[in-house]
């Protein structure tokens, strides 16, 4: 069932929220980013501040007003990161005090192998392509799942695009499984869905892959239901 907010079923708990997408530069002007605004993980801090959490709220590019509003929020500390590997520092830091850590944000899978001190130009070749090299970066969430202590929940977000044959649950455990997350809310994210938009659906699974709850409304709902069930799997242990 839904908590009335301000119920302070939270009180005094630690908990460290990532949200937004990070950017990886190409120069200093350019970058590849994503499309996430941070509502939801910004939903998912403010939900706990005001069930009673103590919250320090990592936050990579969110929107504007979205922040805002968090910032303004006692009980979260913002702590601004840029890159995947700026958030995963501060991330993993952060990490040593909490109670549960949720990562919300979209990180970027890949980081450019060489950025360029100054602006690249056509010049280099003109009327030609370009090529990018790309290497991949290190995955926070299993990192902290390494390094998660007794007692420590640590919870994860995972948007998928089902094909052929395959559900978006199947996935979702998958990924799960070679995580080792204790929760992971998944979400399915096509071009008109899941993105800029108020609503969310999300099946939050625990980590034998079980469905602790499916809901879809608000992303402030989706955000009162993935505390309920971090509730619910901390009371079973
Ligand atoms: N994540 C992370 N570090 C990364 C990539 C993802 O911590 N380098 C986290 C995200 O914050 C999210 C979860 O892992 O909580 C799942 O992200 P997702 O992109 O769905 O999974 P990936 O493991 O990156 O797999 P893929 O993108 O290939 O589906
Ligand atoms: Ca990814």
């Amino acid at each position: 069932a839904a908590v009335a907010a301000g119920r302070g079923d939270l009180d005094g708990l630690r908990v460290v929220v990532s949200a937004g997408g990070t950017r990886e530069p190409i120069d200093p002007v350019r970058y590849i980013g994503n499309r996430s605004s941070g509502r939801q993980g910004v939903a998912v801090a403010l939900a706990a501040a005001e069930r009673g959490a103590e919250v320090v709220l990592v936050a990579a590019h969110v929107d504007d007003g979205v922040l805002a509003a968090a910032s303004a929020l006692p009980g979260v500390r913002v702590v601004r990161a840029g890159t995947a590997a700026e958030l995963g520092a501060a991330a993993e830091a952060e990490a040593e005090a909490a109670d549960v850590v949720v990562m919300a944000a979209a990180v970027a899978d890949y980081r450019v192998a060489e950025v360029s001190p100054r602006k690249r130009s056509k010049d280099a070749a003109p009327g030609g392509g370009i090529t990018l090299d790309l290497i991949e970066n290190d995955d926070i969430l299993a990192g902290l799942v390494r390094a998660r202590r007794d007692g420590q929940t640590v919870v994860g977000f995972a948007a998928e695009t089902p094909g052929e044959g395959e559900t978006l649950l199947d996935r979702g455990r998958r990924k799960a499984a070679r995580k080792g997350t204790d929760l992971l809310a998944v979400n399915e994210v096509g071009w008109a869905r899941g993105f800029e938009t108020a609503d969310n659906a999300v099946t939050i699974i625990d980590a034998a892959g079980d469905v602790l709850a499916a809901r879809r409304g608000s992303k402030q709902e989706v955000a009162h239901a993935l505390w309920d069930a971090v509730l619910e799997v901390r009371g079973k242990r």
